[in-house]
């Protein structure tokens, strides 16, 4: 089965080489390691382990780098609902970004996205998920002076006169295309992505200098900067770089994305401790034998087990990772004691996500633009 990525659906067992050449996205290879450690002085377990793994263009951003002429970043979330730990990958990265390159970050909410998406979003629980939404990115200890965020129907004075300068240069046959839009899609869908786009260059507008920008996204995000990257250029700005990532697998199996609305695949920042024992006990799948006897004998298949593939998003230490992926092979270890593992590891995370989260109630005002 093939899988199908786009910006409304993940589905099936996701081939990544294959995207690369799907999407015509360029693999981070060794020699670009090497580059973001030189600049950034670290390299982050994302892309050691290949989790950030394809990118447009980010050798152009850090030549100008070296230049003196810094990027800003620009990524966002659309509220759709509850935040679960899936979509903190790419903000985890963006935060280190942050931090290493010290950059500014641009967070776009396009909160009419999913409103004009989902048939069963009202608008007012789309506000609702905004609200809630903000914390959880405030939650990741972005640098408040260095971080502005966009709401797309609170600063529609700013955005909206960019958008139009961007649709004006999109068709609709690029658009189905590109997002398999029918004559059947609502006429705010087919509008959507040039607000998608603003982000990308607005920053330039408003301090009224050429700066170049790099969006870390999740790869199915893709779609809507390929078509951007053509039009932004003609407004006179940067083409944008890009960095993508790959999804943390789904509780129930290494197959599509995790997703808010289905309960069991997803782990929300809200879960209490036990919620999250329970689940992972309950659903997390398992590449282990189903007896201990035959477990012991064989070994486990670390490379389907939810429970391994998620402490390679979560566990920083490459050691401890290797040695619990060698003694689950082996056998050594049994899924009982690799899930006790996670849940320890996801706990500890979410407590601190947890304590920062309500921090984040009183300081929403001091992250808008
Ligand atoms: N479309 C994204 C979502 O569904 C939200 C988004 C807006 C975004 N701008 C972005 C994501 C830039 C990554 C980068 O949540």
């Amino acid at each position: 089965m093939t899988a199908t990525v786009t910006p409304w659906e993940v589905k099936g067992v996701v081939d990544y080489d294959t995207l690369i050449t799907e999407f015509g996205v360029s693999k981070i290879d060794q020699t670009l390691l090497n580059r973001i450690k030189k600049l950034a002085g670290e390299v982050h377990p994302f892309l050691r382990r290949g989790i950030f793994f394809a990118h447009r263009d980010l050798n152009l951003v850090l030549d100008e780098y070296e230049k003196g002429n810094k990027f800003f970043l620009y990524t966002g979330r659309a509220p759709s609902g509850p935040v679960h730990i899936g979509h903190l990958v790419p903000w985890m990265f963006t935060k280190w970004l942050q931090d290493n390159f010290d950059v500014e970050l641009y967070f776009q909410f396009p909160d009419e996205e999913k409103f004009l998406f989902k048939e069963n979003l009202s608008w007012e629980e789309s506000q609702m998920y905004l609200q809630e939404n903000m914390l959880d990115v405030i939650a990741m200890g972005f640098d408040p002076k260095k971080t502005k965020f966009l709401i797309d129907t609170q600063h529609a004075n700013l955005m909206y006169p960019e958008a139009l300068k961007v649709a004006k240069r999109i068709t609709f046959s690029t658009v189905k295309a590109v997002f398999g839009m029918t004559n059947e899609t609502n006429i705010g869908s087919i509008f959507y992505t040039s607000m998608q786009a603003v982000p990308a260059f607005l920053p330039c507008v408003l301090k009224k200098k050429k700066m170049p920008c790099l969006i870390p996204h999740a790869i199915d995000q893709d779609p809507h900067f390929r078509v951007s990257r053509d039009v932004i250029p003609k407004l006179g700005y940067y083409k944008p770089a890009s960095i993508q990532c790959k999804f943390l697998p789904p509780l129930t199996g290494v197959t599509g994305k995790m997703s808010s609305s289905e309960e069991s695949t997803a782990i929300y920042t809200t879960d209490d401790a036990k919620t999250v024992k329970n689940k992972i006990n309950k659903h997390a799948f398992s590449g282990g034998k189903p007896t201990v006897e035959e477990h012991r004998k064989k070994g486990g298949n670390p490379d389907i087990d939810v429970s391994y593939q998620w402490l390679l998003f979560f566990e920083e230490d490459d050691k401890k990772v290797k040695k619990i992926y060698e003694d689950y092979k082996s056998g050594k270890l049994l899924s009982g004691e690799l899930k006790g593992m996670l849940i320890e590891k996801i706990n500890g995370f979410l407590a601190e996500h947890q304590k920062r989260r309500k921090l984040a109630e009183k300081q929403v005002g001091k992250f808008m633009l």
